[in-house]
């Protein structure tokens, strides 16, 4: 039996943070151990938003330095750009025709990001989930660890695929998505009903994989918790609770254990014990990022590699989904 397949990507549009290690990515790296795996730095999704041409590139070799860093190994897995591999701008295309505006209407992240940039509501904002839907379906994936916010674009997903394999007979592989038990919505230190996020405009809200050991000390100091100091995980205690999913990812402990191990500790010293499990667990991947990032050249060799390997895979499904549609081939 061939090995199943996995997918996912990641914007280029800054650093990492907390959220989308906890997430997403060290949740790619547990389980590339079982699967084949592709890994994408999804650049065409980045530009959805204005983005400074200079920044974008340079965030997009930084994201894919922070991948193996985070112990992604390009030799097993393929790592790429988005924007190296024409065949997902071209499957978004086919499939904007078997996706509905009512189903877009629907996103949720459509409507966020909509509300943030009033003066940019471009298209590609709008038909974002359809190339999402085209990155994943392009390599017949199986499997999609993501966190909780990417849930309704995966459902989009299967929903376009199993359309089309309704039209055209057994074309896609019908994706599931994973999603984490614990740690799938890391939110921000600073209003934890909101998720953490990179393009926040708050510092002290996010942990950039990025951070000193020392800034990330101090950005839990100054999380936002509440008035009670007790260490419980509930639904009134945001940002608490936020703290003892960090903590439990951080330390592979379950929350209930946590909770026991701070009953009688005051928030300080929680918050500080939090920060220094964090900046421990962190300092060799930064390490690791900067040694990658000593050597660009090789940096590239690696996303051109991927490239073509992706662009191999891609090529096979593109040609049964024209055939289907009906081109002359
Ligand atoms: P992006 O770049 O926003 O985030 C990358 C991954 O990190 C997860 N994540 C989080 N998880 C928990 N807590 C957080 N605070 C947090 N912030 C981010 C995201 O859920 C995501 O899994 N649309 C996607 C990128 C994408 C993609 C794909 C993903 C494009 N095509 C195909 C999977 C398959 C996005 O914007 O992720």
């Amino acid at each position: 039996m061939t090995q199943k397949r996995i997918f996912s990507g990641i914007q280029s549009t800054g650093i990492p943070t907390l959220g989308s290690f906890l997430g997403a990515i060290s949740n790619w790296e547990k389980l590339s151990a079982e699967y084949d795996c592709l890994f994408c730095v999804v650049d065409l999704h980045a530009i959805t938003v204005r983005q400074n041409p200079e920044t974008l590139r340079k965030y997009g070799r930084e994201m894919l330095a922070w991948l193996i860093a985070l112990g992604l190994n390009p030799e097993k897995n393929i790592l790429y750009y988005q924007s190296h591999v024409p065949a997902h701008a071209e499957l978004s295309w086919l499939l904007n025709c078997f996706a509905y505006m009512g189903e877009l209407n629907r996103m949720t992240q459509f409507k966020v990001k909509s509300a943030k940039n009033e003066e940019n509501i471009n298209v590609g904002l709008y038909s974002y989930p359809v190339l999402q839907a085209a990155d994943i379906l392009l390599y017949r994936a199986d499997l999609v660890p993501v966190g909780e916010d990417q849930r309704q674009h995966i459902e989009l997903c299967r929903d376009i695929a199993g359309r089309f394999n309704k039209i055209y007979g057994d074309i896609f592989t019908i994706p599931e998505a994973y999603i984490p038990p614990v740690g799938a919505k890391i939110m921000s230190l600073q209003n934890p009903t909101e998720k953490m996020s990179k393009s926040d405009e708050n510092v002290n809200s996010c942990v950039y994989l990025s951070d000193s050991p020392d800034a990330i000390i101090k950005k839990f100091k100054r999380a936002v918790t509440d008035s009670d100091n007790t260490v419980k995980f509930s639904q009134e205690k945001p940002g608490i609770s936020n703290l003892l999913t960090i903590y439990a990812c951080m330390t592979g402990k379950k929350i209930a254990d946590c909770e026991a191990e701070f009953a009688d500790a005051g928030y300080g010293a929680f918050k500080q014990a939090v920060g220094e499990a964090v900046a421990q667990n962190l300092a060799p991947y930064r390490d690791e990022h900067a040694r990658i990032m000593s050597d660009i050249g090789e940096l590239d060799a690696i996303a051109a590699k991927g490239a073509k390997k992706a662009a191999e895979s891609a090529a096979e499904t593109l040609a049964k989904v024209k055939k289907a549609i009906g081109f002359v081939v």
